[in-house]
């Protein structure tokens, strides 16, 4: 292989052996993922199995433990990296919007663009334009986020992200806080971005998006990446029973009500571990 060919095939975000606890919980137990430019890759996986925390270790928000994270090539693990400028390159965009109230939405857009970008005044209005009218809100410009329905103020929360020009954008659950008929126009966005070439990872639950969007499907469940594959291999015909299991109480959330069955939790079936060096008598 020449060094082209490496250089070519290296993935725009790579995971290696990442492990990262909070106290004795043990959230993230060696997972390895590589998402190449402009792939689309959904993971899926039960309440506590570490989604939002590998998108955390993935743009630093939380310092992994142990384990390499590389973004086009940088290595954001490197202690001597500039962090800021690596996290700059990434967009990330949260179950709640977390815009700021008491701003427009225009200057919801411009008020990351000019303080950590830089940008002047006029140069930050017109990429905020830009990317509402990207996101199908370019007549909401001025008004504030409590007048916007929530699909309009994640839409708005997208269109911030990407205001910033990131090279990847991270979704968590994006759709979860909105109302069944709100969700349409947000994926529709994100389905816009996939078309455009955007690298993405999106934590989701929505089934029809991670089949028609997503290139790979990632199942995880404890801390570990169970499946990695092709959504109709993943979601159409899993190799593992926990996938199964997940995806079937997914399908018929009344079976995960049923008295005496354990919880879709990522501590079900952890190992029991003794704390070592616990000086006992
Ligand atoms: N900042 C934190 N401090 C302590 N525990 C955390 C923190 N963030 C996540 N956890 C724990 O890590 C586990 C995995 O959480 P999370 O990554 O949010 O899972 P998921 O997104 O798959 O539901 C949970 O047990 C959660 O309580
Ligand atoms: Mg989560």
């Amino acid at each position: 292989m020449s060094r082209q060919d490496t250089a070519a095939a290296e993935p725009e975000i790579r995971v290696e052996g990442l492990y990262k606890s909070f106290g004795a919980n043990e959230v993230l137990r060696g997972i390895d993922l590589e998402i190449g430019r402009g792939e689309v890759v959904c993971v899926i996986g039960p309440s506590g199995s570490g989604k939002s925390t590998l998108l955390r270790c993935v743009n630093l928000l939380e310092e992994p433990d142990r384990g390499r994270v590389l973004v086009g090539g940088t290595e954001l693990t490197d202690p001597d990296v500039d962090i800021d400028a690596a996290r700059r390159r990434i967009g990330m965009v949260f179950q709640q919007f977390n815009l700021f109230p008491h701003l427009t939405v225009t200057a919801n857009l411009t008020l990351p663009q000019r303080r950590v970008l830089g940008r002047s005044r006029a140069e930050a209005a017109r990429v905020a334009a830009e990317n509402l009218a990207r996101v199908g809100l370019a007549e909401k410009a001025d008004a504030y986020p409590a007048a916007l329905s929530g699909g309009q103020q994640q839409r708005v929360a997208i269109a911030r992200a990407l205001a910033m020009g990131p090279e990847v954008m991270l979704f968590d659950e994006p759709t979860s806080a909105l109302d069944p008929e709100l969700v349409g126009d947000v994926l529709a966005v994100m389905r816009m971005l996939a078309r455009d070439g955007m690298t993405m990872i999106v934590v989701t639950h929505e089934m029809s998006f991670a089949r028609e969007v997503a290139d790979r499907v990632v199942f995880m469940d404890g801390g570990v990446v169970v499946e990695d594959g092709a959504p109709a291999d993943v979601i159409g015909a899993p190799r593992h029973a926990r996938t199964r299991d997940f995806l079937s109480r997914l399908l018929d959330p009344a079976r995960a009500a049923l008295p005496g069955e354990p919880e879709a939790t990522g501590e079900a079936g952890e190992p029991e571990k003794e704390a070592d060096g616990a000086a006992a008598g």
